[in-house]
């Protein structure tokens, strides 16, 4: 299988030009390969937009340019016909691996086939996204109540978080449609991402912030990178619903989560870690829920993997939100979730998921139901040591990454997930987007949106140090025991 790939890889590689969304797959021999007894040896096969609601589902066109259903203001997804045969693109994918292509260095576009919404590559920028670990934590998994836990580091990004993944998939849509200014309102990650993004693409980025509220080194990339940045009064549900306004007339390209590109490319954080794991389901998947977008493409990626054959079953979503921010836990707990309450002053100091009013939220409860997973809320407190947990092991994140480690040690204690479950969390930001939080935890410094002082349980405060030789072997004395001599 490997072979076949391998030799796929070379027949098709980086061909552009080809008018089929799957290059590889039709300019192989057609009689020689299985791979190309489906409906993909067919020519193009359009892919469409389908409203997510039930009683619409109305399907429009891939180059619409629409972020709801036309008819009922449902979500949108982007659907495609039956992919290829399992085995071919397990092969395919893992040949792609030893290619110098661009598109297939990318951990997003190497899986292709698995979002074929583009009649070419063309309008495709990679800065080489995805790509992330599957990182061991023992430490973390103990203070998890776990035998074993296993994080999916999306920090590892170019900039630095998992938007990287769906953002190359927007910045390409938006090039096919030959738009010229890209926007997005964002509690940084985003921004960060679109800006560079559409920077190299060369396009015109303008990100919309909540002033104030967003940690300073999401806020410095967006600027490094080019961005036209406005730093608005008000809170992220507030300045979305603004600029959703302001997008036809200023012609502007909308580049957050309803954007079902956007979508279409986180999905493959799901992939990429199924084959990690050699396509053995965990049976768990954490991560933490801010306009949910990510819980919705990791549903539409494990149902779509589990539909073409990939992986056997579905492993369980569980969610997790900041206690101050917490609409769809409160959702998820509603005797009727036909309907969610906005919290209209959302508060947590895991700015990331500081979010009231989640734009996503229906495409992920169909996901968390389909699942059979849950949805957990934790305290600014919980978030805070979990996170220097994350820290002592060695691989760090961004406070609302942290939110999942504090979500599993409240879902084990509570007996909702077993000791010896097989459970990957994903950790959405790299530990260097806020430092100015890392620095107030470790010194003592650090307060909840309601003043309350968050207690250092595993700081580690700096010492300040006289010039001096004997003083500073001392202060080791006193701190870690007898240093060791010399000579
Ligand atoms: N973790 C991090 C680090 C984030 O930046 C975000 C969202 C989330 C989790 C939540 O993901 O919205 O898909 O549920 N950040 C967005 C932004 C809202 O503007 O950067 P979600």
């Amino acid at each position: 299988m490997v072979g076949v790939g391998l030799l796929l890889l070379t027949l098709g590689y980086g061909s552009s030009e080809a008018a089929s969304p799957f290059p590889i797959v039709s300019r192989a021999c057609a009689s020689v390969f299985r791979l190309l007894s489906g409906p993909y040896n067919k020519g193009f096969m359009p892919a469409e937009l389908a409203c997510i609601e039930e009683r619409c589902r109305a399907r429009c066109p891939i180059t619409d340019i629409i972020y709801n259903c036309p008819k009922c203001g449902g979500l949108l997804d982007a659907v495609y016909p039956d992919p290829p045969p399992a085995a071919d693109l397990r092969a395919l994918w893992l040949g792609r691996r030893t290619s110098n292509a661009p598109l297939d260095q990318s951990g997003v576009w190497r899986f292709r086939e698995f979002l074929p919404f583009l009649p070419n590559y063309d309008s495709v920028v990679t800065l080489r996204e995805g790509n992330t670990p599957l990182l061991d934590a023992p430490q973390a998994a103990r203070y998890g109540g776990l035998d074993r836990l296993t994080f999916k580091h999306q920090g590892f990004n170019p900039t630095g978080s998992f938007k990287d993944n769906g953002m190359t998939c927007g910045i390409a849509q938006a090039l096919r449609l030959g738009k010229r200014r890209v926007a997005c309102v964002s509690t940084g990650n985003t921004s960060a991402s679109m800006a560079a993004y559409a920077s190299a693409a060369g396009l015109q980025p303008i990100i919309f912030i909540p002033h104030g509220n967003i940690a300073y080194g999401k806020l410095a990339q967006a600027l490094e990178y080019g961005a036209r940045t406005l730093q608005v009064e008000a809170n992220f549900d507030q300045i979305l619903a603004l600029v959703r306004r302001l997008a036809e007339r200023l012609d502007i390209y909308l580049l957050n989560s309803m954007n079902p590109f956007r979508i279409e490319g986180q999905k493959t954080i799901m992939v990429e870690m199924m084959e990690q794991r050699d396509w053995r389901p965990p049976d768990w998947v954490v991560l933490p829920g801010g306009n949910l977008g990510n819980t919705s493409a990791f549903g539409k990626a494990l149902r779509e993997m589990k539909a073409a054959g990939l992986i056997g079953r579905l492993p369980r979503l569980a969610v997790v939100q900041a206690e101050g921010s917490a609409p769809f836990y409160d959702l998820w707990r509603a005797a009727d979730r036909s309907r969610l309450n906005p919290v209209v002053h959302p508060q947590t100091l895991a700015t990331a998921i500081k979010i009231g009013d989640p734009v996503s939220w229906p495409k992920a409860l169909r996901e968390v139901e389909a699942s059979h997973g849950v949805v957990e809320k934790v305290t600014e407190q919980e978030i805070a040591d979990a996170k220097a947990i994350v820290g002592r092991c060695g691989i760090g994140c961004e406070p609302a990454s942290a939110a999942t480690l504090a979500g599993i040690r409240k879902l084990t204690a509570a007996g909702s997930i077993p000791a010896d479950a097989d459970v990957v969390a994903v950790l959405t930001g790299n530990v260097l987007k806020d430092p100015d939080y890392i620095y107030r935890y470790h010194t003592g410094d650090l307060k909840s949106p309601g003043g309350t002082r968050i207690e250092p349980n595993y700081g580690n405060r700096p010492i300040i140090a006289p010039n001096d030789e004997a003083q500073i072997a001392a202060i080791l004395d006193s701190q870690l025991g007898n240093t060791p001599k010399q000579g």
